[in-house]
């Protein structure tokens, strides 16, 4: 996610001047918005424009927003008003909004903000050419926030891919858009629509062009990637023997996938875990609550009980693999000892890394409409105390880490320490050590010396 704020965005020092012929696109939210946003980049380099660094410079800026949680939505609010005095200064700007926001509450965009051009459901991306080249010239105000009923035409419905030409070490790729959970906190089944699954030929031939271009890591995207193929279609494979295909491209060295549900994790896929050597050993895997109520609550259908043996089987087939994971605290009516039922569960399940979220309040969800909310001081008091908890254990599990030695890809500089360079392990784990910037792209074993929260310093073997 980006991090600047509006006045960031909007008071760079010196005033740059409007540049015709370019763009911007401010990306929130989750890594299949920023593969939207990279879709929507090409679109616009077919068009001729070319990319900018500050919505000052940009013929036509794209917000392409997330709802997920309450916060980023007020961000893209906040930036659509103050865009209306930057357009008063640029009217030659086309300003859309996009993602999921568009899709869920475009009138409500419409009516607070008539500068605004477009406004471009997620279902939408292959009409976006068409709106910018309309709004150039005619200057009217468009909507196109349709979410077409999607059940029994999955390939209609899915995106057309663009791999763009310039090489990537490691890229993301879509496998399945949209989610059939329907988890009572969330609004993406509303803002992406129902589960589908794209082709898998053309999933393979998109890894194969990125491939030939240079990439050597795939993470696989979707809601519940590990669903993949559910709606067969013919000529599909299910998502283990997915990855088994990718693993015998050429030059995809490793395979990640984000995000697993629990119930579908099969056992054929633990297996490809283990057997499949481009498969890493890492498994990001949601609990979202260590408390069976609350899970049953949330439309969950496992329990902690079955969670734990799944996360235990997984242990026992994969040596090395580590486990994250996705929780949520404060739902709804979640009482002080549901709370530490969770915290219980990430002690028990011993997670190496947790993202952790205060249940944010989605309006039009069977949660958000429940009248036991949690006040904010208390998500956040819950928040930062089951942080520590995490903390905790993830330094003690990287304390053993320490004179082990890891495989890693290197894909940087270090941002901090000059004349070192970084990259994450098979196990997902960042790892840092001295060496010279050529080793960048390189796969290479590292010695372990030191462990931090944040993941390892180490030495070149
Ligand atoms: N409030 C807080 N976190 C949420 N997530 C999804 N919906 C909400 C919500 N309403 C979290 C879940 C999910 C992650 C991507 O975002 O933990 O796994
Ligand atoms: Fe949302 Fe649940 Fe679907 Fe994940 S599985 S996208 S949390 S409804």
């Amino acid at each position: 996610m980006t991090t600047l704020s509006p006045r960031d965005l909007l008071a760079p020092k010196g005033r740059p001047e409007p540049k015709p012929g370019t763009y911007y696109i401010q990306t929130w939210g989750c890594q299949m918005n920023e593969e939207d946003s990279e879709q929507m980049a090409l679109y616009l380099e077919d068009l001729g424009f070319s990319p900018v660094s500050s919505v000052w410079e940009a013929q036509i800026v794209l917000l392409n927003t997330c709802s997920v949680r309450k916060k980023p939505e007020d961000k893209a609010f906040s930036l659509m008003g103050e865009l209306r005095s930057l357009k008063r200064y640029n009217p030659d700007m086309v300003l859309g909004v996009c993602g999921c926001m568009a899709q869920t509450r475009a009138n409500e965009i419409r009516h607070r903000n008539p500068h605004v051009d477009f406004v471009l459901g997620t279902g939408d991306l292959a009409l976006l050419p068409g709106l910018v080249t309309e709004s150039l010239q005619t200057r009217r105000f468009r909507k196109r926030t349709e979410l077409p009923e999607r059940k029994g035409k999955v390939v209609t419905d899915i995106p057309r891919r663009h791999v763009g030409r310039t090489a990537k070490l490691k890229a993301f790729v879509p496998i399945q858009y949209g989610c059939d959970k329907f988890c009572t906190y969330c609004i993406v089944p509303s803002t992406r629509g129902r589960e589908r699954s794209r082709p898998t030929v053309e999933i393979l031939e998109e890894i194969q062009k990125l491939a030939d271009l240079g990439t050597k890591e795939i993470t696989l995207l979707g809601q519940t990637v590990n669903s993949y193929g559910k709606n067969l279609l013919e000529g599909n494979v299910p998502f283990a023997q997915l990855l088994w295909k990718i693993s015998e491209i050429p030059g995809i060295e490793r395979i990640r996938y984000t995000s697993p549900y629990p119930r579908d994790f099969s056992q054929e896929l633990v297996e490809t875990i283990r057997d499949c050597p481009a498969v890493m050993e890492n498994v990001h895997l949601p609990i979202q609550s260590g408390d069976d109520e609350v899970l049953r609550e949330m439309r969950r259908v496992y329990t902690v009980e079955s969670f734990k043996e799944i996360a235990t089987r997984i242990r026992e087939t994969v040596p090395g693999v580590t486990f994250s994971t996705d929780i949520i605290v404060g739902f709804p009516g979640e009482t002080e000892a549901q709370f530490e039922s969770t915290c219980q569960a990430v002690r028990d399940i011993r997670f190496d890394a947790a993202f952790t979220f205060a249940y944010s309040t989605r309006p039009g969800t069977p949660a958000g409409d429940r009248e036991d909310q949690i006040p904010r001081e208390e998500k956040l008091r819950r928040l930062a105390h089951l942080i520590e908890v995490q903390n905790d254990i993830t330094r003690d599990i990287n304390v053993a880490y320490v004179g082990q030695e890891l495989e890693v890809l290197f894909d940087s500089a270090s941002p901090k320490w000059p004349g070192t360079i970084q990259g994450y392990s098979r196990e997902f784990k960042l790892v840092q050590v001295q060496g010279s910037e050529d080793r960048i792209g390189r796969i290479a074993k590292v010695k372990v010396t030191e462990s931090h929260l944040w993941g390892f310093s180490g030495t070149l073997v």
